[in-house]
């Protein structure tokens, strides 16, 4: 026997402390009756516990796309407070981010509870394009942009070829407007690539994930991927 709460928060319904509220509030049933106290324990899977009327083994894989501001952290809390992902998303299932934006960058961040689809998708072999756009410091060569087409050598290994663009340059600022598109997910990865070269990332927002973006979104905006969207995610998966 488990306590309730536990039961749910493992169920990957809500967190601990929201599935307290929820109870509290009377959205929680075990075998058709409503809990409203803490301390109830249950036997997962032998009891029937729903919660907002549905049952928790059977929560519904839901899929939502967020326009990721800057100054926000690719996570679902915070120890230190700061604002999260999820705070943008006011949904009773349990979301987490598919991969990670570092926290000064903005841009197209898929937020799912389908661990499955999740792990498919971050993992390298199934090769998902991420195209980015990245302000940078400096003019690169056709020399430098050459070595992040090839591969280039960073601490955790050489990057897989990458498709790199020039956009445009302001001479006066010595800037230059970027777009790069990397399969992998290593942790600041464009950053580094960009810092490798000697031309730092100043601005960094990733415009498409797969065939996903965020045209006509604002950034903190949110929208659930339409089924045709989902099912497209999932061939992804399978090829
Ligand atoms: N590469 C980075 O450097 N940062 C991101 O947020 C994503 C990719």
């Amino acid at each position: 026997m488990e306590r309730l709460q536990k039961v749910i928060a493992h169920a990957g319904v809500a967190s601990r402390r929201k599935a307290e509220e929820l109870i509290l509030e009377g959205k929680v049933k075990v075998n058709g009756e409503v809990v409203r106290e803490l301390g109830v324990k249950v036997t997962p899977r032998k009891d029937e516990i729903e919660v907002n009327g549905v049952p928790i083994d059977k929560e519904e894989p839901v899929y939502f796309l967020l326009y990721k501001p800057t100054g926000v952290i690719s996570a679902v809390k915070d120890d230190r407070g700061r604002k999260v992902v999820t705070d943008f998303l006011n949904v009773p299932q349990r979301v987490f981010p598919v991969g990670r934006l570092d926290y000064d960058t903005s841009g197209v961040l898929l937020l799912t509870n389908d661990g499955e689809l999740t792990n498919v998708l971050t993992h390298p072999k199934h090769k998902v394009d991420k195209v980015y756009i990245a302000k940078v410091q400096g003019h690169p060569s056709k020399e430098k942009i050459d070595l992040l087409r090839r591969g280039i050598m960073l601490e955790d290994g050489k990057t897989a070829p990458a498709k790199v663009k020039f956009v445009s340059g302001d001479k006066k600022k010595n800037t230059a407007i970027m777009q790069i598109s990397i399969h992998e997910g290593r942790n600041r990865q464009v950053r580094r690539m960009f810092e490798a070269i000697g031309h730092p990332v100043l601005k960094l927002k990733r415009e498409r994930f797969a065939f996903l973006d965020v045209t006509g979104m604002s950034p903190g905006e949110t929208r659930p991927l339409k089924p045709i969207e989902v099912k497209q995610l999932k061939e992804i998966a399978v090829t």
